[in-house]
């Protein structure tokens, strides 16, 4: 009776020490293949990484006829301001230098207004009221070879610059 008792014991040792086996076989596993699983993800990642799309800052906006002496107009889709004076165009950005709202411009009173925190900005762009703390800058303007007009939003320009036409 108790050579049985031993036996059963040395069978659940043996059970035991199989099933250690067993689950150490399987946390190595599972290790193993997270380890690729990140790897993969990682060599993905490389190969298309995360990349927001933007458009140019170079781009053109038409020819100086298609705009009114004394008009400002919005861009669409470029955030830029563009101002017809008598001696030519000039581009403004078309963010508030407060926190970054789109001012509006107001046709009436000749100025740009900031619905955020009601910051004024003067025809030319130069901050009167409100918090804003700067001018809205500028940008650098030219014309391409087929005539139409180029702004380039990565130059910004003495608060003077126009284009002459
Ligand atoms: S964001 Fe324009 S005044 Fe605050």
């Amino acid at each position: 009776m108790a050579k049985t008792a031993v036996k059963m014991k040395g069978a659940a040792k043996v059970s035991r020490r199989e099933a250690l086996r067993k689950g150490l076989f399987w946390a190595c596993w599972g290790v193993f293949i997270g380890f690729a699983g990140m790897l993969g993800v990682s060599i993905v990642r490389f190969v298309y990484p995360r990349i927001v799309w933007e458009p140019s800052s170079l781009f053109k906006i038409g020819k100086p006829d298609e705009y009114d002496v004394g008009s400002v107009s919005i861009i669409e889709g470029r955030k830029v301001f563009l101002v017809r004076v008598n001696e030519g165009f000039y581009a403004l950005s078309a963010i508030c230098t407060h926190l970054g709202c789109q001012p509006i411009w107001e046709e009436d009173n000749q100025i740009f207004m900031c619905p955020c925190h009601g910051g004024r900005f003067y025809k030319d762009g130069i901050n009167f009221a409100g918090p804003p703390p700067r001018p809205l800058p500028r940008y650098y303007m030219k014309f391409a070879p087929d005539g139409r007009m180029m702004v380039d939003k990565s130059k910004e320009v003495r608060m003077d610059f126009i284009l002459t036409v």
